[in-house]
């Protein structure tokens, strides 16, 4: 048995695995032991000084044949470990991994072959690993074997992704990303993704799934900007950087040209040609494969704005100069959420989740990752009560804020309140202003979004046929409970 002296860096962390078992195509650390079915007979193997020392084993047969492909499924009786023997052609604990298959069919649902980097090169990290305590993996998916996953690093596609995937680091931060491998039938022409809102959805389609509105999830729902966590790559796809001059501020993209942002953003009355915006970001003032960057073509002020009371009808709308003939192509990373119409209600208490690269404090002055956050709609009564924010809230503004001190901060301003409704997210609010970031009793404050509808898509003037997706009828949308 080979004998490696392996030291696999995690985030900077050396591992010493001392030694390796092919049938599994894993490491295992000195004093370990294993069971295995190796040329039929059972064993039981310790990695011992960095050798591998196996004695056959008594066994019974397993009750449930956990074992894939075939394999068969012994119980080690000393330890009552439950190990497979595999058929020819199959490798793995489970024996569900093929080495021999180089490509992916359909979806690469199915794939099982060895396949271990991005498309940027990043190694893909193991569907164990203790950093994805959050996210989609062996212990946290369902039936996790049958869909590929294992305690090893290949690529997969356990949530019916357009392909294989798997988790990366980077910048010290979880991300994913799709493989780096080919689809079996390379298909004649690749349909290129269609530009966002250009195409009407065939009439006669039943249950129409909205172009707008739909998040990439590669996480578990869980909840936990100030006090919130690191977003995901594709989790907010609709988040758009806006760089202003020396100044920073964030927007949603609501169609394929059109961005909305906070008009107080633009108060120091910058030309277009020194706004910059970027979609697709994670990183703050980061670039990559999945960013695009576009130029401004114009942006409007709410009409009735005015820099002397710079909270009131806190709302803008930047158009985005296309590139080639168009403006913001969908992809899994960059997708406009839905319009909410003007008669739209979220009820107080509901959740709704906050997005952005702001300060992580009132007293910091960096940006960040892309954060997230989930914030609870506060009645409108209290929120205008004079213990909290008294006359300075009127209508056309809503108030939102967590116990646990998750809030906006500076940087965070013209980024979406999103609401999500039957899996759809809808651009309820735009940061605002607040109290400081995070206080106790002072909750953030967010443009209502619904009120400014029929400005917005007399701008957007988009025809009556483009927008029944982003006019998606809900009028109170009842029940989310925030998750812990
Ligand atoms: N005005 C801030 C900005 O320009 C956003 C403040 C939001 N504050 C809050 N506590 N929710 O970035």
């Amino acid at each position: 048995m080979n004998l490696l002296e392996l030291c696999v860096k995690k985030l900077g962390v050396c591992f010493i695995e001392k030694c390796y078992e092919p049938l599994h195509l894993k490491h295992y650390d000195i004093g370990e032991s294993w069971g295995r079915i190796y040329q039929r007979s059972v064993e039981l193997c310790t990695c011992l000084g960095g050798e591998v020392i196996c004695k056959r084993a008594r066994y019974t047969v397993c009750l449930r044949n956990h074992c894939e492909n075939d394999g068969v499924c012994r119980i080690i009786e000393a330890t009552g470990e439950e190990v497979c023997g595999c058929k020819s052609g199959y490798i793995g604990k489970y024996c569900n991994i093929n080495p021999q298959e180089q490509c992916y069919r359909d979806s690469g649902a199915q794939y099982r072959g060895l396949a271990n980097a991005t498309v940027s090169g990043s190694p893909c990290l193991p569907w164990n690993s203790d950093l994805l305590f959050n996210e989609l993996t062996v212990d946290t998916v369902d039936s996790a074997t049958l869909r590929g996953l294992g305690e090893h690093a290949f690529c997969r596609n356990p949530d019916q992704d357009k392909l294989p995937w798997c988790y990366t680091t980077s910048d010290r931060a979880i991300s994913w990303e799709y493989c780096n491998i080919q689809p079996c039938s390379k298909q004649p022409f690749t349909r290129r993704d269609p530009v966002i809102a250009a195409t009407p959805r065939p009439s006669r389609t039943p249950a129409r799934t909205p172009v707008c509105g739909k998040r990439h999830k590669k996480r578990i729902s869980r909840a936990r900007i100030l006090g919130g966590t690191s977003a995901l790559p594709g989790a907010h796809p609709w988040m758009a950087a806006l760089y202003i001059r020396d100044e920073f501020c964030a927007g949603t993209l609501v169609s394929s040209c059109w961005i909305v942002s906070a008009a107080h953003c633009f108060l120091s009355n910058p030309l277009q040609s020194q706004i910059r915006v970027v979609l697709g970001q994670h990183g703050f003032n980061d670039t990559g494969p999945n960013t695009r960057t576009f130029d401004v073509e114009k942006y409007i002020l709410y009409p009735l704005y005015t820099q002397f009371q710079p909270t009131l009808n806190d709302i803008a709308l930047v158009k985005l100069k296309k590139v080639n003939g168009s403006c913001a192509q969908k992809t899994p990373f960059i997708r406009p959420i839905c319009l909410p119409g003007k008669d739209t209600t979220f009820p107080d208490h509901y959740c709704c989740k906050i997005s952005g690269w702001g300060h992580m404090s009132e007293k910091a002055n960096s940006y960040s990752q892309l954060i997230e956050g989930v914030v609870k709609i506060i009645p409108f009564d209290h929120c205008s009560s004079p213990e909290v924010y008294g006359s300075e809230v009127r209508s056309g503004m809503l108030c939102a804020g967590s116990d646990s001190c998750v809030d906006a901060c500076q940087g965070d301003s013209g980024g979406p309140l999103a609401c999500e409704c039957d899996g759809v997210s809808f651009l309820y609010g735009i940061i605002s202003w607040g109290d400081g970031c995070g206080r106790s009793g002072k909750p953030g404050v967010y443009t209502l979004v619904p009120k400014y509808a029929d400005w917005i898509n007399s701008v957007i003037k988009r025809s009556k046929k483009k927008t029944t997706a982003n006019r998606t009828k809900i009028n109170i949308c009842i029940g989310n409970q925030c998750q812990r």
